[in-house]
């Protein structure tokens, strides 16, 4: 046995190839199943026990010498064909195509990133809210137009009760999370609130059922409608340039007093008047005012102590603006020709 370990020791020792299947003929010669090395283990139960130790060592050197032999081998032939007979490192790499962003989101961010610089935080609410959130704490009469099935998606009626306080919709706007911030913390409160609202429309160029708005909501003491207005200026300016000009007209809604419109001065013409302006020089995209007492009171704010402004805006209409993209289908269809052509670095 002494002999036969010696002779396949230095067959081992000697052993040399640069073919791979050589190599693995090598390892079933050795190691198979019925290779040297097995064999010998079954051979080594015959070994008288005063030689038991003697052989055993010799068997499992033998076995340890030959599987690092073929492991170095073969992490020698794995190099070799990798950088030589396969690989020519001059070809150009494979190129993948990296993803954009959808526009809407591009738009959202960059609104984002604007009030977030001035301190105001984001807050979500639902999507699926009642009544009480998108419009009776919000100060809108039972009988108001905004709440008409022509308008909203029900989910649930509230069949019982005199009110319509708990029926269950899709929220129409997101100054519903403006209600949600208010119950739930306390001035000073300066929050952003971007999500997707949904309104009963026929889908056109022009209109559409699903769409996308940030609120801008900003309680504390003395705050004013100066405060609103400088904001607002600073927001027109860095999503449009710094040579935006802006302008406020009285408007209504139920949950301002007073309330506004904001215009920036036309992007296109820059004010001259174009077909995009409709010839007067202006841009309409925001509703603003000051937050209604009645509204702060209905969310347990002291409207003797703390005044507020608010705003929200079209994420469409500004990124209609900013793309001079008019069709609104173009936003929701993902058509792949269209996406691709925006970019954005955040
Ligand atoms: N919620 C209004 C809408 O959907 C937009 C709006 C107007 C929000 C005035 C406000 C505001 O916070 O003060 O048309």
């Amino acid at each position: 046995m002494q002999e036969r370990i010696n002779k396949l020791k230095s067959e081992v020792g000697s052993f040399a190839t640069d073919n791979i299947n050589d190599l693995e003929n090598f390892r079933v010669r050795f190691l198979g199943k019925k290779g040297f090395i097995p064999l010998l283990f079954s051979d080594f139960a015959s070994v008288s026990s005063d030689q038991k130790r003697k052989y055993g060592k010799l068997i499992n050197d033998l076995k340890n010498l030959t599987i690092e032999k073929i492991t170095t081998l073969k992490t020698i032939l794995e190099e070799k064909s990798f950088s030589v007979s396969n690989t020519d490192l001059t070809l150009p790499g494979d190129s993948f195509s990296v993803g954009s962003r959808h526009p809407i989101s591009i738009v959202r961010n960059s609104i984002i990133d604007i009030f977030t610089r001035i301190g105001f935080i984001i807050s979500e609410g639902p999507v699926i809210e009642d009544d009480n959130h998108v419009f009776s704490k919000l100060n809108f009469p039972p009988e108001h137009p905004a709440r008409d099935m022509q308008d909203t998606f029900f989910i649930e009626k509230e069949q019982s009760e005199n009110t319509n306080n708990f029926d269950i919709l899709l929220r129409t706007h997101t100054s519903s999370v403006q209600v949600r911030d208010m119950e739930n913390s306390s001035p000073p409160i300066r929050t952003i609130s971007p999500g997707r609202v949904f309104r009963n429309e026929a889908i056109t160029a022009r209109a559409h059922c699903i769409f996308h708005q940030v609120e801008g909501l900003y309680i504390d003491t003395n705050v004013s409608f100066a405060d609103l207005k400088q904001t607002l200026l600073y927001f027109a300016k860095e999503m449009f340039g710094q040579d935006t000009k802006i302008r406020l007209r009285p408007s209504y809604f139920p949950f301002t007093e007073p309330s506004g419109e904001m215009d920036v001065s036309c992007l296109i013409c820059g004010g001259k008047g174009c077909a995009v302006c409709k010839h007067t020089g202006w841009v309409e995209i925001l509703g603003c005012g000051m937050v209604d007492p009645n509204v702060l009171d209905n969310c347990n704010i002291d409207s003797k102590k703390y005044t507020g402004f608010a705003f929200g805006m079209g994420v469409e209409r500004i990124a209609q603006l900013k793309y001079k993209v008019n069709d609104l289908r173009l936003y929701f269809e993902n058509d792949i020709r269209f996406l691709s052509q925006f970019q954005a670095s955040i």
